[in-house]
């Protein structure tokens, strides 16, 4: 009889990055450990935690509050904090939590195993130590029927935008080897997958510092040709390090799909300097008409902060300006949040907290208007989605993504999860659209209709 696995729980916030570490963390202890949903159930609960807002180190630091009864009710439990907020914390946080048992680092996850042991054994430890260069991990296991895949090919920043901590917890931007890249995914694509997102925090200055250099754009290309690979993204990109090359690759490598994550973060060039972005709003409209012309079907995202420290009422209309000019298909905005190391928590002219949350609310509602006229653009058109889950909506209705990474829920059989299958468009939402499947013989990949794949994201 195989000897029983003791229970994994892991609870990840923050970016795609975060959830990739987790998928290696549950991978390095899977020889002893097995992942399980129900926290109750955990012998090793780990927290992977993100540090980018206040906010989001709070909601870590209440959890782990919340887990003294937990660990009350199982004092054999091994609690273990991870992740961005770990690496900025340290020590700090084993002496506020005496319930907690371990503190890792962002670069710590190859050494999980053997801290885990320690910490089986009584130990209270803390591994926070940042290195240069990349260090691989050993090869994914992908597991068998998994449709979307996320494979991080470089670590660090060394951009330091004023207001953002990464670079403290992250460290210094390094590359991995595009040899073992590219066999990552073709291990994955012969297990059945279909779609890869590429995960940087720059993925456009991916392969400087490499024996043989190599730009993002010339990794796509090599990933672009392997056989099966239906659907390639990546996230996320410099708006300064975008290449001529990359915008010509849209309109000229099949599998990559017409969509761009490119974070602006404001639209006056006042204030993208005292961020240290290194472009100017007309260098970023720029690109984006390039874009345009290269691909003219493609969405484009973006990240945007509201209320860094000297924004004007002036600066944060050019913000709204500057959206109706790109017409972002998406966006993603944050208030400002003061983070600790950072170049603008000393800046003064902090905008007050109201100012913030009432340019938030204009700023969402713009976003929310020009969401739902690129998707009113879609209504009426037959076009293909991959489909990834069960929808919240109601019994039923499945959920999955376009090519241009709109969300579409409709009504179909669940043979259709895991499936690229062609949908009608039929109304448009501000958050999503909805859509019409009609029982044509779907295009099946990652499993078969009758062995239909596990839910994506391996
Ligand atoms: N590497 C990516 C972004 C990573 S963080 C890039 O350069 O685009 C994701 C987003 O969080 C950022 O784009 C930014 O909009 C937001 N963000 C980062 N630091 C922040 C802060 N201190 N306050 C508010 N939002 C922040
Ligand atoms: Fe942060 Fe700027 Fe690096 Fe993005 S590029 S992770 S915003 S420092
Ligand atoms: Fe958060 Fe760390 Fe990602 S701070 S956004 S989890 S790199």
């Amino acid at each position: 009889m195989l000897p029983v696995k003791k229970k994994l729980y892991i609870r990840t916030f923050g970016c795609q990055m975060n959830v990739a570490d987790s998928q290696q963390m549950a991978q390095l202890l899977a020889h002893e450990y097995e992942l399980t949903s129900r926290a109750e159930d955990a012998d090793l609960y780990l927290i992977n935690t993100c540090a980018i807002r206040r906010k989001a180190e709070e909601k870590v630091k209440s959890l782990l509050g919340s887990l003294k009864l937990l660990k009350a009710r199982n004092p054999r439990l091994i609690l273990g904090v991870g992740g961005c907020v770990a690496q900025q914390e340290g020590e700090r946080l084993l002496a506020a939590a005496p319930h907690l048992n371990l503190v890792f680092g962002t670069q710590g996850s190859h050494r999980l195993p053997e801290l885990v042991r320690l910490a089986a054994r009584g130990r209270r430890l803390v591994d926070v130590e940042l290195k240069r260069g990349i260090r691989e991990l050993p090869p994914r296991q992908w597991p068998q029927g998994a449709v979307s895949a996320l494979v991080t090919i470089m670590q660090g920043c060394d951009n330091f935008c004023t207001y953002c901590v990464v670079p403290y917890v992250r460290g210094r931007e390094a590359s991995r080897e595009p040899g073992a890249v590219i066999a990552e995914i073709a291990d994955f694509l012969a297990a059945g997958g279909v779609e890869v997102t590429l995960l940087g925090q720059n993925v456009n200055s991916y392969g400087r510092g490499l024996a043989q250099p190599i730009t993002f754009t010339g990794l796509l290309r090599r990933l672009a040709g392997l056989p099966r690979l239906k659907r390639l993204r990546f996230a996320t990109s410099h708006p300064r390090d975008l290449s001529d090359e990359l915008v010509a690759a849209y309109g000229e490598l099949p599998a990559l799909c017409e969509h761009l994550h490119l974070p602006v973060q404001s639209g006056s060039n006042r204030v993208l300097k005292a961020m240290n972005r290194g472009y100017s709003r007309e260098d970023y409209l720029e690109k984006v008409s390039r874009l345009r012309r290269s691909c003219p079907d493609i969405a484009i995202s973006t990240d945007l902060i509201v209320g860094f420290p000297g924004e004007t009422e002036a600066d944060f209309t050019q913000t709204l300006d500057l959206m109706r000019e790109a017409a972002f298909d998406q966006a993603f905005s944050f208030k400002y949040s003061r983070r600790p190391q950072t170049r603008a928590a000393g800046f003064p002219d902090q905008v007050p907290e109201e100012v913030k949350t009432e340019r938030l609310i204009r700023l969402q509602a713009l976003q929310d208007e020009l969401t739902l006229a690129t998707h009113s653009r879609q209504v009426g058109r037959v076009t293909e989605v991959l489909v990834e889950g069960w929808s919240k909506r109601g019994p039923s209705q499945l959920c999955g993504r376009l090519r241009t990474n709109q969300v579409v829920n409709f009504t179909g059989p669940r043979e259709l999860l895991g499936c690229l299958t062609p949908i009608t468009i039929t109304a448009a939402q501000p958050h999503s659209l909805q859509g019409s499947w009609a029982p044509a013989p779907p295009v099946t990949v990652g499993g078969c209709p009758k062995h239909p794949p596990r839910r994506q994201h391996v």
